[in-house]
């Protein structure tokens, strides 16, 4: 089979981690969660008391940061300096540093070929925010997933709650829609959807409607490119 680039963006709870693990399961692709590499730079400013809406000491201390990302089991695991910090990336205050680490340039300079490497290798389902618009723009496949915001962070909020978060939910709604606010303004790579890109909703979707939804585009997708 030809090789596969599968691109899925949108605002953060609206399922597209999940869908998208389902998804690559099904077809045999290598699953990428985008946002979980940005975590990792988050993790490491708010541990080393970096702030991390300060760009000249973010970029500074790219230079300390390693990187790996290993599938284990046929989960996704990140290593920060050979720490593995799969868990430490999912606290809540871990997503507003990731966002605000996100805007700076450099980072995003510092991860493109990380991110890009994945998809040379083998067939790839991708998500972040930029995927189809920046990282991979000739993927060939293009889904923008959305929801309401409430709907969204009811799932994060739920999520949350089963690893132990209670944060409450409307601090979870407020924070959301910050950091939806600021991936979508940032002057790099904004949270956009790629003009070829598929919008689908997922609003009062159970998890396996959404996950039929985005198979059978693909399908769809991949019979149509197995023809040319
Ligand atoms: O998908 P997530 O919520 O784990 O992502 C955390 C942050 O990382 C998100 O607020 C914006 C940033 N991000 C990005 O800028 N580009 C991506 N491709 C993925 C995530």
């Amino acid at each position: 089979m030809k090789k596969v680039a599968v691109a899925i963006d949108g605002p953060s709870g609206a399922g597209k981690s999940t869908i998208s693990k389902m998804v690559a399961k099904e077809f045999g692709f290598t699953y990428v969660d985008t946002g979980a590499i940005y975590r990792t730079v988050g993790v490491y400013a708010f541990r080393n008391g970096i702030n991390p809406c300060d760009a000249d000491s973010v970029s500074d201390a790219l230079k300390n940061i390693n990187i790996e990302i290993r599938h284990e089991n046929g989960i996704q695991c990140l290593y920060l300096n050979g720490e593995d910090v799969t868990g430490a990336i999912r606290e809540h205050i871990i997503s507003k540093y990731a966002s605000d680490v996100s805007a700076i340039p450099a980072v995003r300079a510092f991860l493109l070929d990380m991110q890009r490497e994945f998809a040379m290798r083998g067939s790839v389902i991708m998500d972040g925010r930029d995927i189809g618009t920046v990282v991979l723009p000739d993927a060939q496949i293009k889904i923008f997933l959305t929801a309401t915001d409430e709907d969204r962070a009811r799932r994060r909020y739920e999520e949350l709650m089963l690893k132990g978060q209670d944060v409450g939910f409307e601090k979870v709604l407020a924070d959301m829609r910050e950091r939806d606010r600021q991936d979508s303004s940032r002057a790099v790579a904004p949270l956009v959807p790629a003009p070829d890109a598929i919008k689908v909703d997922t609003t009062g979707n159970t998890l396996e409607e959404s996950v039929k939804i985005i198979k059978d585009i693909i399908s769809e997708r991949l019979s149509a490119y197995a023809d040319l």
